[in-house]
């Protein structure tokens, strides 16, 4: 999970730099939209895992999903990091809405990541 929040912060800045770079007219490096892109595998991966690992052991120890909040945060922040990363491969010169969804969708991912440290946190303290 901070490697993810990590990687968020990650992307948050080489985001806003390109969002700079084309605003200011200055351009960017190329390379910052591939570190931002391999940021954004990354990411992926990360929280793919961490649903896999919450979804093997609470059906592991319990039988069965669905004890908590936590359950729909883990959900809800999977979906957006999908949508995130589809609607950056549709970023080009035509298609600005797919621009505005990425960065919207990445603005909701922000609130998602907290609630979902939130409510896992929340079910931490069931085991201590
Ligand atoms: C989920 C994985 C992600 C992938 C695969 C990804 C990929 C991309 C791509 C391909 C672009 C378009 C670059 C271009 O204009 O050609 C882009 C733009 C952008 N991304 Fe991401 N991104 C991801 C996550 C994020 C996150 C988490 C943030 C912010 C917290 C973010 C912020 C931005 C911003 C602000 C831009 C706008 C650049 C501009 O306006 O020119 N991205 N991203
Ligand atoms: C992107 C991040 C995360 C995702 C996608 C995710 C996903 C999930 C899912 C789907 C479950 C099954 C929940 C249920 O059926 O009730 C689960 C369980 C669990 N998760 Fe996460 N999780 C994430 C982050 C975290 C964090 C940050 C923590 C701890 C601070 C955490 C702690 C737990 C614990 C303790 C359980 C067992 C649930 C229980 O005993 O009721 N998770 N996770």
């Amino acid at each position: 999970m901070g490697g993810a929040i990590a990687f968020y912060g990650l992307l948050l800045l080489s985001g806003t730099w390109m969002f700079y770079g084309r605003a200011a007219r200055i351009g960017r490096p190329p390379w910052l939209r591939n570190a931002h892109y391999f940021s954004g595998i990354i990411i992926i991966f990360l929280v793919l895992l961490l649903l896999v690992i919450g979804v093997v052991g609470t059906v592991g120890y319990y039988g069965d999903l669905g004890h908590s909040n936590h359950l729909w945060s883990g959900l809800l922040v999977v979906a957006l990091v999908l949508l995130s990363a589809w609607s950056a491969n549709q970023i080009n010169s035509r298609n600005t809405w797919a621009r505005s969804l990425h960065i919207g969708t990445n603005l909701a991912l922000f609130i998602g990541l907290a609630f979902v440290s939130l409510t896992g946190w929340e079910v931490v303290q069931k085991y201590l």
